[in-house]
């Protein structure tokens, strides 16, 4: 039997760190089950990054290495930047006609980017279409299955009803693909609050072992916890969360820290050994990747000339199908 078809997307807003490694960790898992397409959305960053473009390819490039050195196969899996496939262009300009403006309007992450980035005024139409053009990414490979995060299901939903609205005009081509809902750790970054870039207290793919060390070191602990002996809070100590996410013997370190029998820096120390047993099989292949641009211009190239077989035959279905040439 065919393997059923599974699609996924990251957009290269930046660097990627331990957070975004646990979804990698899931699809290259899913990569054994799917024809798997895995694809860094350039485009999509588009829509918040239109005046710092400069630092688009340098971090497509760098989420590319991540992919492979965490384990994505090339040969297996179809692994292409989006804007390598400009089909998708013409696709979410298609789809972009039979899409309700209060569709669009009524996604979360939408209003939620509208407020918080202060923009109620000034609202791009490209913004306004971010889901167009993921339900372009998706439709154009007939996925099967797309493996998501919660926050994106509603675009996916999106998805689905552009592609059935579709269907119903035009005739029967794009199934209706399912969301593979990922429930992977949520990472406390080096503060306590979320992972994240753009909070400044993320570890990176790309950070050597010192650099983990030299941020750890740093994290935020117990503030009661003076001397090596005090009793200690885990409830409150970042190291700690982290211990949560690395440490498959989590119950001695809490037991120890509140007893007072495990100082800070030594305890600091095992988490850093914990994350770095993690990092170490993706360095050497990361490093390779980004040293030898030749490489990674040869798998991206022929990640693109594969992805483009399909969308070239999807277009022209719905070319042929809308009566447009
Ligand atoms: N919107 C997704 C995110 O920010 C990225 C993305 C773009 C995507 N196109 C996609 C994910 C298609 C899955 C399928 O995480």
């Amino acid at each position: 039997m065919a393997q059923k078809r599974l699609l996924s997307g990251m957009q290269p807003t930046g660097i990627l760190h331990l957070g975004n490694y646990e979804v990698l960790k899931n699809w290259v898992q899913l990569q054994n089950d799917y024809e798997s397409y895995f694809f860094i959305a350039n485009w999509h960053c588009l829509t918040t990054m239109q005046d710092r473009t400069d630092q688009i390819i340098p971090n497509t490039r760098q989420v590319a290495a991540d992919f492979i050195a965490a384990g994505i196969d090339p040969v297996r899996s179809t692994v292409f930047v989006q804007s390598d496939v400009p089909e998708h262009a013409e696709l979410h300009l298609m789809l972009s006609m039979i899409t309700s403006l209060g569709w669009l309007e009524r996604v979360p992450s939408f209003k939620e980017k509208r407020e918080n980035l202060g923009l109620e005024d000034s609202v791009s139409y490209g913004l306004l279409g971010y889901p167009v053009l993921m339900a372009s990414d998706i439709l154009m490979y007939r996925a099967d299955a797309v493996p998501v995060g919660e926050d994106q299901l509603p675009h996916l939903e999106l998805t689905r009803e552009i592609g059935r609205r579709w269907n119903h005009t035009y005739g029967e081509l794009f199934p209706e693909p399912v969301a593979i809902v990922q429930r992977v750790k949520k990472l406390p970054g080096l503060d306590g609050r979320k992972m994240s870039k753009s909070y400044d207290n993320a570890i990176y793919l790309s950070d050597d072992a010192d650099t983990v060390w030299a941020k750890i070191r740093n994290a935020y602990t117990d503030p009661l916890k003076i001397r090596k002996d005090d009793p200690g809070h885990p409830e409150g100590c970042t190291v700690f969360a982290l211990h949560q996410a690395y440490s498959p013997d989590v119950d001695i370190v809490e037991s120890e820290c509140c007893a007072g029998t495990r100082g800070c820096v030594a305890c600091k120390k095992q988490l850093c050994e914990r994350i770095n047993i993690q990092l170490e099989p993706l360095r050497a292949r990361r490093n390779e990747l980004i040293s030898n641009p030749d490489e990674l211009d040869a798998i991206l190239k022929d990640g693109a000339a594969r992805a483009r077989v399909v969308a070239n035959d999807t277009m022209q279905s719905v070319r042929k199908m809308m009566k447009i040439g």
